[in-house]
C-alpha cells in the first residue's frame, strides 16, 4: 500500500492507504479526526466539508492521492479554542440540534466568509443551500453566518 505524506491542521501525516481511499475516511479512520461527518458519500450533503487549500471541499469526493501537498484543514483545526468567529456566533445563536451536519456547516461558512465578509441574506442561503441539516436549523443556521460577518 502506498504512503501519502499530508499536511493537516498544520501538522504533517505520512499515510498508508489505498490511493484511492476517499480523504474522509483518512481523517476518519487513520487520523482519528472524526469532526469531520459522514453523510451521504457521493457529494450531495456536506456534512463532511473541509478546507482545502483555504477552500470548502466535500471530503467524501477527494482521494488521498489528490490531496498531498494541499493544506487541509479540518473542524479540529478550524481554531486552536473553539473560538473562530463563526464557531462563537454558533455558541451565541445556539445552533445545534442534533449536531451531525454542525461541523460540515461551519467549514462552509468560515470558507465563504473568507470570500464575502458582508454577504446578504440570499448570498449566505446561496453559499449553505448545498449542506444539507436533516433537523432543518436552516434559519438558526443563516442568522449565525450574519452574526459571524459582523465580527
Ligand atoms: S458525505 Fe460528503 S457530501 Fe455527503
Ligand atoms: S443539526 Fe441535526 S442534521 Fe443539522
Amino acid at each position: 500500500m502506498p504512503t501519502f505524506n499530508l499536511k493537516i491542521n498544520n501538522k504533517s501525516f505520512a499515510v498508508e492507504a489505498d490511493s484511492d481511499m476517499p480523504l474522509l475516511w483518512v481523517l476518519r479512520d487513520k487520523i482519528n479526526l472524526v469532526g469531520t461527518k459522514f453523510g451521504c458519500g457521493i457529494g450531495q450533503c456536506g456534512a463532511c466539508t473541509v478546507h482545502v487549500d483555504g477552500n470548502a471541499t466535500r471530503s467524501c469526493l477527494l482521494q488521498v492521492s489528490q490531496a498531498e501537498g494541499m493544506n487541509i484543514t479540518t473542524i479540529e483545526g478550524l481554531s486552536e479554542h473553539g473560538d473562530h468567529p463563526v464557531q462563537q456566533a454558533w455558541k451565541v445563536v445556539d445552533v445545534p440540534q442534533c449536531g451531525y451536519c454542525q461541523a460540515g456547516q461551519i467549514m462552509t461558512a468560515s470558507a465563504f466568509l473568507k470570500t464575502n465578509a458582508s454577504p446578504s441574506d440570499s448570498e449566505i442561503r446561496d453559499a449553505m443551500h448545498g449542506n444539507i441539516c436533516r433537523c432543518a436549523a436552516y434559519n438558526s443556521i443563516q442568522e449565525a453566518v450574519k452574526l459571524a460577518s459582523k465580527k
